[in-house]
């Protein structure tokens, strides 16, 4: 029972992860020509792969399951606004799990713990361009 909370969890943070896929996101980092907001972008979807691979690898030692998620549409018009509410939100979900679920995760919960800290940096790296309208549409 707690084990399939956790992995309707883990199911949850991966698919915020698989959200930086998005091809809206991609067309911003080709499209934007400001240096220091291709870099955060290329931070962004760098991370989220890696990520995405070290939760594929707990949920493996876990024996827990992953599925292909829903997708999250991203708003193009509005991007920086929709990244820094998704990595707050991929924050707080790698902070609760390993609140609950710490016993379950054993050594996983410092990864996931590191996981949280870098969605946290990630969310101040963008900060400065909320509510800065792009315009690559
Ligand atoms: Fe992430």
């Amino acid at each position: 029972m707690e084990l399939e909370v956790l992995e309707g969890l883990l199911n949850k943070a991966y698919r915020i992860e698989v959200a930086f896929e998005d091809e809206a996101l991609f067309k911003a980092f080709i499209d934007v020509v400001d240096a220091e907001q291709k870099d955060v972008i290329f931070r962004l979807m760098t991370d989220s792969e890696r990520h995405k691979k070290v939760l594929e690898k707990i949920a493996q030692d876990l024996n827990l399951k992953l599925e292909k998620p829903e997708k999250i549409l991203i708003q193009s018009q509005r991007i920086f606004n929709e990244i820094y509410k998704l990595e707050l939100d991929a924050k707080y979900i790698y902070e609760g799990i390993v609140e609950k679920f710490a016993a379950h995760l054993k050594e996983h919960a410092e990864t996931l713990r590191h996981l949280a800290k870098e969605e946290e940096m990630h969310a101040k790296m963008v900060e400065k361009f909320v509510d800065k309208t792009l315009r690559i549409i």
